[in-house]
């Protein structure tokens, strides 16, 4: 069980709402409107890990490790949110997101295969640490920056994490899971982020409700994403460029190759649907 060892490790760094967040470095001259909009929304992004949790333990009813594991995810991400909430109610109480606009990002995902969505999240930690990291550089005030900085790390954890279980995977299912992993990371890490924000929260998760079965597409509003990362932030092909090169290193070093771009990788999954020991 990797979840006893994940809990110390995860508990041992864990900061605490109250003391470790500068609150009192608060500068008010250094906050736009227009970055304290970005905040709500991001707020309401990470209270999507509730529907994701349910999405999870049903999926994975089978892994009670795992399961277990989600406990702490779960916790951390909401208070991702609580803190960024915080942040609103101390600073700029009238966009605290309301119990409905939270409400609404919780909806049904369709099943899906459980290897695919551990790859899919691992990929995705990845990329909110890049996002959240540039995050904090584009923020101007003090204390915001502080808690993207602070959200950045817990995401790099979250995806040390999820590798973790990966590595098991792949003792217990071999090509099976080299398969999924595979095709999600070509996913993840070829299509250039102008065509779409390849995070979770921007895939289509139940085709019943389709279009509005994005989390982002059930945002107070939906358009943010986009203008968060191209007008805000500013996520460039640089940046892109960092997210993929540490999707494609894992990946590596998971399987024992080195791939230099994800047409490396999409060789190699071909090879697996082929059924060829890939050398
Ligand atoms: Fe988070
Ligand atoms: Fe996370």
């Amino acid at each position: 069980m990797l979840y006893p060892e994940l809990f110390k490790q995860l508990e041992a760094v864990r900061w605490n709402l109250d003391t470790d967040i500068p609150w009192q470095s608060f500068d008010a001259a250094c906050l736009s409107d227009e970055q304290a909009q970005t905040i709500k929304m991001n707020a309401i992004t990470e209270w999507a890990a509730l529907p994701a949790t349910e999405m999870f333990l049903r999926d994975n009813r089978g892994d009670s490790d795992f399961s277990a594991f989600i406990s702490v995810w779960f916790f951390e991400e909401q208070k991702h949110s609580l803190v960024l909430m915080e942040y609103l109610r101390r600073f700029r109480p009238e966009l605290v997101p309301t119990e409905d606009e939270l409400h609404a990002v919780r909806f049904e995902f369709d099943p899906a295969p459980a290897l695919e969505t551990l790859m899919l999240h691992f990929c995705g930690e990845i990329r909110l640490n890049h996002w959240y990291r540039r995050a904090a550089e584009w923020h101007t005030e003090p204390v915001i920056k502080a808690i993207y900085e602070t959200l950045a790390r817990d995401e790099a954890r979250h995806g040390g994490a999820y590798l973790r279980y990966m590595k098991r995977a792949l003792v217990r299912c071999g090509d099976e899971a080299r398969t999924a992993f595979a095709k999600v990371g070509v996913l993840m890490a070829s299509a250039r982020r102008t065509a779409q924000a390849l995070h979770p929260t921007n895939l289509h998760v139940n085709a019943s409700l389709f279009p509005n079965d994005t989390v982002q597409s059930r945002l107070p509003d939906p358009a943010w994403l986009e203008a968060w990362l191209d007008r805000q932030i500013r996520f460039d092909a640089d940046w892109e460029g960092r997210v993929v090169e540490r999707i494609l290193h894992n990946l590596g070093l998971l399987f024992g190759r080195s791939f230099a771009n994800v047409q490396d990788l999409n060789r190699y999954r071909k090879e697996l649907g082929r059924g060829a020991q890939p050398a």
